[in-house]
């Protein structure tokens, strides 16, 4: 057996280079234990059309058996004449069963259908991995944010002072997108739960096989619908793609939060020594590896997924060869992440934070102004007139290299007749902080419920 699955109206073999252009054994082969799944079902549904007997069927499952137990303990591998994993494993099929046996099981299935299903039942349970992976990050968010529950830091808009923040609060920000690209994998599972076997080269197959029997051996809720569209649609790739890198988009966020801060000028958080890399040349370096990968990584996500889209736009239907090049990015995409959630999660879980700093800094650059025009508010000020009142009021103390919460009562009526010296009581952060008391807002009581709500969430991941 040559591990070639075609040949009968060629007259001669494949040139050199053209073998090698079209040969993908040195990626498919990580699908070849869905194959041998996929022919186990296939073998049932040819005994069930009557084209095989009791006894073939047997020997078959036998053969494909001990073909999966070579192939597991890499004992069979593909030949380097072997030009996919499915002709690597009918090779070996072949090999254990003789051509007589092993070669009726190709009847009523192309590599069409094949590749189709092994696609998906791969990406169904890498992507649940993936997943798994995302808990790890979330959890280590959330045990964070429980633990530094109360410490306070400068909340930011474009870089610049905004509002004073719970550190809980922002690490949370960056638990719920995770959360959701689970949510994103939990959702395309369900799409992915429909077996393309039996749609053969792309017509269906005129032997009387059943798709729904192949469907549920496998795992499968339902076979397509429409046998040209389970062959020539790799949407559901491009999907899992996206997923990947709207996870490498979110987690490069994190990371460009934890990289800035633990720059000295920041100071916020330390890294663990286990989870950074020093320098060479420059003794005093603490450098956060892992996040800038992160960062680094999300790119090359973004590029696989742009790749992929790139490869299907314009093809016609049904199969086309360019459709191999579809299993490469998605491969990478979650090879890549596989290594990088467990050290995000490594990472983040031992961030230590200078909570004195952050609520040290979390007044300055005039955040609480916000507190002073929500003040006037509860005074019956406009809001129109209040924001011009503490806009002043910045004004006046910017001028003087002073912060809002240093006025005099005397200073404050220069600024506004309207600014009574109570409004300094809420000149604090802990009193900007819990005054933000509605749902998702950032006071102490609301990410308490917060935290709670995400526990719930965590453990459906
Ligand atoms: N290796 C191909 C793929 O990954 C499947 C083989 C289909 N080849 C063909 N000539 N129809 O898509």
């Amino acid at each position: 057996p040559s591990g070639r699955l075609w040949g009968g109206r060629f007259a001669g073999g494949a040139a050199e280079a053209m073998f090698a252009l079209s040969k993908s054994t040195q990626f498919d082969w990580r699908l070849a234990r869905y194959d041998l799944a996929g022919s186990r079902a296939h073998a049932s549904a040819l005994r069930a059309a009557g084209l095989l007997t009791d006894d073939e069927h047997a020997g078959l499952t036998d053969a494909l058996n001990r073909l999966d137990r070579a192939v597991t303990a890499g004992e069979f591998q593909p030949a380097p004449t072997d030009e996919d994993v499915h002709g690597a494993l009918e090779r070996g099929l072949i090999e254990l069963a003789g051509p007589e046996l092993g070669g009726r099981l190709r009847a009523g299935r192309s590599r069409n259908d094949q590749i189709a299903t092994l696609l998906r039942l791969y990406l169904r349970d890498a992507m649940r991995e993936v997943a798994a992976g995302i808990r790890q990050v979330v959890e280590a968010l959330h045990e964070q944010a429980r633990t530094n529950l109360g410490a306070i830091m400068p909340g930011r808009t474009h870089l610049q002072s905004a509002q004073p923040v719970l550190l809980s609060h922002h690490l949370l920000a960056h638990a719920w997108p995770l959360l959701r690209d689970a949510e994103r994998i939990r959702d395309l599972d369900r799409r992915l739960d429909v077996s393309p076997y039996g749609s053969a080269a792309l017509a269906g197959t005129s032997l009387g096989l059943d798709p729904e029997l192949v469907a549920h051996d496998l795992g499968f809720g339902s076979s397509v619908p429409n046998s040209i569209d389970g062959t020539a649609a790799r949407d559901l790739a491009a999907e899992a793609a996206f997923v990947c890198a709207q996870l490498g988009v979110d987690l490069s966020r994190l990371s460009e939060d934890v990289i800035i801060w633990c720059t000295h000028e920041f100071g916020f958080a330390v890294l663990d020594d286990a989870w950074s890399t020093g320098s060479s040349i420059m003794p005093q370096k603490k450098n956060p590896d892992v996040a800038e990968l992160a960062r680094g990584k999300a790119g090359r996500l973004i590029g696989n997924l742009s790749g992929l889209l790139a490869t299907l736009k314009g093809l016609p239907l049904a199969y086309n060869r360019d459709l191999q090049e579809d299993k490469e990015p998605i491969f990478d995409s979650i090879d890549q992440l596989l290594i990088l959630l467990p050290a995000m999660a490594g990472m983040v879980g031992t961030l230590r934070f200078d909570t004195a700093r952050m609520a040290e800094l979390a007044p300055k650059g005039f955040s609480l102004a916000t507190d002073v025009a929500d003040w006037l508010v509860r005074q019956r000020v406009p809001f129109a007139e209040a924001h011009e009142i503490s806009g002043a009021a910045v004004r006046y103390c910017e001028q003087r290299g002073i912060e809002l919460s240093d006025l005099t009562p005397d200073q404050l009526t220069e600024i506004s007749p309207r600014l009574s010296p109570e409004v300094l009581d809420v000149l604090t952060i802990e009193g900007s902080v819990n005054s933000r008391n509605g749902r998702g807002g950032t006071a102490t009581e609301q990410v308490e419920r917060q935290l709670s709500e995400l526990l719930d969430k965590i453990t459906e991941i």
